[in-house]
């Protein structure tokens, strides 16, 4: 029987990425999609989705969700924008508004129901366990988890895209997708859900290079042809953004669906506790406890992958 999994996105870019190699994997059932703020605004996250999902002919229901993280802005008023990078006098950007490749317009409209209230609705009346896959803050199934604290019960796993133990993204300790809502992530840990996070360490180490992209559009199906060009225009902006020439890129997201479907695409992982740091210079750190006597572990931390099975991953289920 397929895995029922739900899956949370700010597309986003690589998120595209994750939506596909889920929707393109029969082992996976995909119960649905719920949008939230993070790259972009939830309105362009969820446009976002809502046109690759109909690009790719799937009724899969898509749930708007969270405009802004739980706590974080309420003392910082204005949340900051992903700046662009300018290449010979061009603004490039790793995520645009509007993805690229997608028809201008779709039918396709998220459901009545917010994302946070189909979690809470969905999660309540399973009879399967769900497995939930957050590739973005996590504020939806934060604000699901605040308000029906029973829902845990019936998450089969979390699967996190975030946090790291070595790198950092968006400042120097934190990952993007943990900083932009630490809250919502300390609330997941604290829920006794079985969590694994697919960290920035880990999503670095099977970074996708241009020769992938080359292999990807090979497939010559639509998913294999957006995938390439999605590495080549990150590997673009990453390049610009460091000041030299690079010939990879890391594809976060797709790899924390890739680990749902099968965790041997992970090759480094640690049983661990994990905080969040919730203030201050380090916001956002997914602090692991390296006490002589830790507490008692909360989560998997997985820190690296394989390349080739990422890859061997990606061309099987973007090739459909
Ligand atoms: O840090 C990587 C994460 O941040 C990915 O989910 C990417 O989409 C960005 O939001
Ligand atoms: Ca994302």
């Amino acid at each position: 029987m397929p895995k029922k999994i739900i899956l949370d996105v700010d597309t986003g870019s690589d998120d595209a990425v994750a939506i596909m190699t889920a929707l393109g994997c029969e082992e996976l059932d995909v119960v649905g999609i719920c949008c939230v703020w993070g790259n972009l605004d939830v309105e362009d996250t969820t446009e976002n989705t809502l046109r690759l999902v109909s690009a790719l002919e799937k009724d899969t229901p898509v749930y708007k969700g969270a405009p802004t993280a739980i706590a974080k802005y309420l003392e910082r008023a204005v949340k900051e924008d992903l700046k662009p990078v300018v290449k010979d006098g061009k603004e490039i950007r790793i995520h645009y508004k509007r993805l690229e490749g997608l028809e201008a317009e779709t039918d396709k409209r998220a459901e009545e129901k917010d994302a946070v209230s189909f979690y809470i609705d969905c999660l309540k009346n399973t009879k399967d366990k769900i497995t939930v896959i957050t590739v973005g803050p996590m504020t939806n199934l934060g604000l699901a988890l605040s308000a029906v604290p029973s829902i845990a019960e019936n998450i089969e796993e979390l699967i996190i895209m975030g946090g790291t133990d070595r790198l950092g993204n968006v400042s120097e300790c934190a990952e993007a997708n943990i900083w932009h809502d630490p809250e919502a992530a300390q609330i997941a840990l604290n829920s006794g859900v079985p969590v694994t996070f697919v960290s920035l360490d880990a999503t670095h180490s099977a970074s996708l290079t241009l020769e992938d992209a080359k292999k990807l559009r090979e497939l010559g199906t639509f998913s294999g042809k957006f995938t390439a060009r999605i590495i080549e225009q990150r590997t673009e902006f990453d390049s610009a953004f460091c000041g030299k020439e690079l010939d990879r890129t890391p594809v976060h997201d797709s790899l924390a669906v890739c680990a749902a479907i099968d965790r041997s695409v992970i090759t480094e992982s640690e049983r661990c506790h994990v905080r969040v740091a919730l203030s201050g210079i380090a916001d956002g750190r997914t602090i692991i406890d390296r006490r002589d006597v830790p507490s008692e572990s909360n989560c998997v931390f997985a820190t690296k992958a394989s390349h080739d099975k990422y890859m061997d991953m990606l061309l099987k289920y973007l090739g459909k």
